[in-house]
């Protein structure tokens, strides 16, 4: 046995909610919902970590303008905080060179960021989960054990469809799913919702598709401005309390 899982398991020991965020397919929001929702629960005064485990096309320190953050080491890294969040990513280490990782190196990396940040005590850990449904995804789910899941899609069958899947196999694996956010809402349409209804998933809520959010990309102070970080907020809330966001459905 590989003696950083039980390191893993220590490292982690303190957090109390570990959210996964995860969608199946790219471009769907994952990364944007991940840095916002870590932003709006650290924002309601929360203890948060933020985790992005897409290695190959890391993004949160992008969305959120995280810049010149250094990790400490100190038995092990201490994540710097951005924003009041404690922060982690492989691009702390590789600032923006591309990180070309293949087979074993991958689950290699991702052990061995579980394995060296200490979280500390956390009131949530927002994981960007690594894409697609494939070794990356089971490797951080096998080790990361009880992670709890968000699954992102977009007002589209074909978005839907991977969301379905990969919801199916975590039911079978009995990882415990939250619900789905509906990512870049335009219009009326309500088929995610039923769908959701449909395989007993519960909706969390939609977030508008906000055209002027590239401009507040990088830039944490706009982007707690945007349509999207409101309805993140609202979203958030159920995190909080147990509150389901239904206002746009009504
Ligand atoms: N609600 C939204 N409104 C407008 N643009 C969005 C919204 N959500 C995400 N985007 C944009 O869509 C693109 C893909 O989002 P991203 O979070 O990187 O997706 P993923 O991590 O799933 O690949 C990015 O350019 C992002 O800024
Ligand atoms: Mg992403």
């Amino acid at each position: 046995m590989d003696p950083r899982t039980s390191v893993i398991g220590k490292r982690l020991e303190k957090v109390k909610r570990i959210i996964a965020v995860s969608g199946g397919k790219g471009g769907v929001g994952k990364s944007v919902i991940s840095s916002l929702l870590a932003l709006a629960l650290s924002e309601s005064g929360k203890k948060v970590g933020l985790l992005d485990l897409d290695l190959s096309s890391p993004s949160d320190h992008i969305i959120l303008g995280v810049k010149n953050l250094y990790p400490e080491e100190e038995y092990g890294i201490i994540p710097p905080e951005f924003q009041g969040i404690r922060f982690m990513s492989i691009t702390l280490f590789a600032k923006d060179e591309p990180t070309p990782l293949r087979g074993d190196d991958v689950s290699n990396a991702i052990r061995e960021l579980l394995c060296i940040t200490r979280w500390e005590d956390l009131d949530f850990l927002i994981i960007d989960m690594p894409p697609g449904i494939g070794d990356e995804l089971f490797e951080a789910i096998e080790l990361l054990k009880r992670c709890e899941f968000i699954l992102v899609t977009i007002p589209s069958r074909v978005a839907f469809e991977t969301v379905k899947k990969l919801a199916l196999i975590l039911r079978e694996i009995k990882s415990p799913i939250i619900g789905v956010i509906e990512n870049m809402k335009r219009g009326e349409n309500d088929f995610i919702l039923k769908e959701c209804e449909r395989l007993n998933l519960d909706y969390l809520g939609s977030v508008r598709f906000d055209e002027k959010l590239e401009d507040a990309i990088g830039d944490s102070e706009k982007i707690k401005e945007s349509k999207v970080f409101e309805d993140i907020l609202r979203i958030s809330r159920f995190l909080m309390e147990g509150q389901r966001d239904l206002s746009c459905c009504t």
